[in-house]
């Protein structure tokens, strides 16, 4: 059995890379410090250390890349009374500045993730670029969402004239890039927007965290309305820029195709016109009427209208020519003509030969997928059945005008910059599982927790979803101030309450929609629960004094059982149940995986009591957890110790 005693820190990535950079180059570390002119002489031809070798700064970047190493003091703190569905939901909203809250993630999210949707301030001089304190984070943002102090820091914005116009976005968006990545599955990606003022950074910075090689492409979102204040071109797009963990897991359980949009109205019509063939149709004018329908349809893409013709059997289908698409041409066995079906004479082969082999035009054959014209004089053609190929490739342009105001505004949730639901929608579908977790530490008015809900509705799959969100204060002057809505936070969460409901019954039709999850989890960054995590230097003795009572003033014991379920990594929609275990409260984390008693006065029959309730239980490993000044007597909690030890408990940890 380990023992331990919970610190207050989440892990820290420093020592921890120092970790891994010994197990690769043992002699280059020596107590605990990296020897750097060892390290060059090992690494040998492969660094590059001249002045001018190809680099992306700017002032501040080393001190951004240290602050997203140096570990968090905070906590979550559960907010019950905020959440819905608390005791069954599987997802989370968090509110705090979302450096802070990727750091307390770390462990219990740890590549866990299987897409990060973001969509950060754009830095366009208006949004909000929130300021890091490197000194005292947690105090910094108390201040500016004004939780010291009433009022909060006027929003700072950052606008161009400020001499560190991009600096300040890199600074902010450097760190939590850098966290955000471990987050991500090995098969994961993150997938951000931006407009033309930092494209150019990100996509650098992008390359620079994620790899170049792991650069997925650029989507250009044409917003179909050039913006009005120009001063040079008038941009009508923006980008959508996506990035996975490790380009090569990503392709082996993804496949980059999204569902062709408009392939299933397309089969319901041409069956609806093909039934009539025989009866009041022709199969050619059953074809020219299916045309002339496409032809009508605007919503269509190029690839969807190319699937324009019925055949014998009611299929739908398009062809494709089947020449030699090289400039060299093709070898011998690639010439073979094909014999007409009617008239047994041969048609012509491409100038340059066939695209397959003899062999595979042979298969093709048997399986009637190559369309001869009415008579020889045609070369023949490959044939694509729409029904085999309900997905396409997913392109880089996206042609998309709309907004969803009119949807925000009949669910009563005012807020300006949203980004459209089914364009989130889409990019999920195509990129996750039905039981992934998908992660928004920009998240506003929390539009992607809603796509999440909408598609699970569509498909009936479980993803779960993370919204992290700044309690940044609206503006007096704003319609959400007006409506009542005095953070982002709170107008956030009653998206997700009013826009869960109301897709329930968009679909109270669909089997299984009860078991929709449609609730949240709410926590809130605070500093830490335990008093001996942040002792006050300046009186050090009152501070060991208060020791006595190891708890921050106001903070409840399911605070403190949430901060242990944090630090030791534990995914916090695990389920906490209490039970009373020879007159102390003790609570049990994932089915008791965890056991916490956090009373005073603990006794060995506590002890035998919780084995007794592990028994039962049976989780496949079990960890202890005591206030470390909460046993009776010291030889009291030597005795704990060893029944736990003869029990087969893996940990004994003390706070
Ligand atoms: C462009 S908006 C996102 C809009 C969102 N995609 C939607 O559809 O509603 C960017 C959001 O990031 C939030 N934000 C900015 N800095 C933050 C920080 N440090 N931590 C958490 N949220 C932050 C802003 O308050 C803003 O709501």
């Amino acid at each position: 059995m380990i023992e331990t005693t919970l610190t207050g820190k989440t892990p820290d990535i420093g020592e921890e890379n120092i970790k891994k950079l010994m197990t690769i180059f043992p002699e280059v570390v020596t107590e605990g410090k990296v020897d750097f002119e060892k390290l060059k002489q090992v690494l040998g031809e492969y660094v590059d250390d001249s002045n001018e070798r190809y680099n992306f700064t700017w002032n501040g970047k080393g001190r951004a890349l240290r602050l997203s190493q140096t570990p968090s003091l905070g906590t979550l703190r559960p907010c019950k009374e905020e959440s819905k569905n608390w005791d069954t939901t599987q997802n989370l909203y968090i509110e705090g500045d979302n450096l802070e809250v990727l750091k307390l993630l770390q462990k219990s999210y740890y590549g866990k993730i299987k897409m990060i949707y973001i969509d950060p301030p754009y830095n366009t001089g208006k949004d909000f670029v929130y300021k890091d304190d490197f000194y005292d984070s947690i105090e910094n943002y108390k201040r500016i969402t004004g939780q010291i102090d009433g009022n909060g820091k006027p929003i700072s914005t950052n606008t161009e004239t400020s001499g560190r116009y991009h600096t300040d976005w890199l600074n902010m968006m450097y760190p939590r890039l850098r966290l955000a990545r471990n987050l991500l599955s090995e098969n994961g990606l993150i997938v951000i927007n931006i407009d033309e003022h930092e494209v150019t950074n990100l996509h650098k910075l992008c390359t620079e965290v994620f790899g170049e090689s792991n650069d997925l492409g650029t989507i250009i979102w044409d917003k179909r309305n050039p913006k009005g204040d120009a001063k040079g071109v008038s941009y009508q797009h923006e980008y959508i820029l996506l990035f996975a963990k490790n380009k090569e897991q990503f392709f082996e359980s993804c496949t980059m195709v999204r569902p062709k949009k408009n392939a299933k109205a397309m089969l319901r019509k041409a069956e609806q016109i093909f039934n009539k063939v025989g009866k009041t149709l022709t199969l050619d004018e059953a074809n020219a009427e299916f045309q002339a329908w496409i032809s009508s349809q605007k919503e269509l893409s190029g690839g969807e209208a190319a699937y324009k013709y019925i055949d014998t059997n009611g299929e739908v289908y398009r062809t494709v020519s089947m020449a030699w698409p090289n400039n060299k041409k093709a070898p011998e066995d690639y010439f073979i003509p094909l014999i007409h079906p009617i008239t047994r004479k041969p048609c012509p082969v491409p100038a340059k030969g066939w695209r397959y082999p003899s062999a595979t035009m042979r298969e093709l054959l048997a399986k009637n997928l190559i369309i001869f014209g009415k008579d020889e004089t045609k070369q023949p053609e490959r044939k694509y059945l729409l029904r085999d190929n309900m997905y396409e490739n997913i392109p880089s342009l996206l042609y998309y005008g709309g907004s969803d105001t009119d949807m925000l505004f009949a669910l009563g949730i005012p807020f300006d910059t949203p980004k459209v639901v089914n364009i989130v929608k889409e990019h999920i579908q195509s990129f996750t599982e039905p039981t992934d977790v998908i992660l928004d530490f920009f998240s506003g008015s929390a539009t992607t927790a809603h796509a999440v809900m909408q598609l699970n509705a569509e498909d009936g799959g479980n993803r779960r979803f993370i919204m992290v969100q700044l309690p940044e204060p609206t503006d007096e002057k704003s319609e959400a101030y007006k409506a009542g809505y005095k953070n982002i936070c709170e107008i956030g969460k009653e998206r997700i309450r009013r826009a869960g409901e109301k897709i329930k019954e968009e679909y109270k039709d669909k089997e299984n929609i009860e078991n929709l999850d449609i609730g949240f989890k709410v926590f809130k960054l605070d500093t830490s629960n335990i008093r001996k995590w942040q002792p006050d230097y300046d009186n050090l003795e009152q501070s060991l004094m208060d020791y006595v009572d190891n708890f921050v003033e106001g903070r409840t014991e399911f605070d403190v059982v949430y901060e242990i379920m944090l630090k030791y990594g534990l995914d916090l929609t695990y389920p906490v149940d209490e039970f009373t275990i020879a007159g102390k409260k003790v609570y049990s984390i994932g089915y008791g995986m965890l056991m916490i008693c956090l009373d005073n006065e603990i006794t060995t029959e506590v002890a035998k009591g919780i084995l007794t309730k592990i028994k039962e239980l049976s989780p496949e490993s079990s960890r202890v957890v005591f206030k470390d000044n909460g046993f009776k007597s010291d030889s009291n909690k030597t005795n704990i110790k060893e029944i736990l030890k003869s029990g087969g408990i893996e940990e004994f940890i003390t706070i």
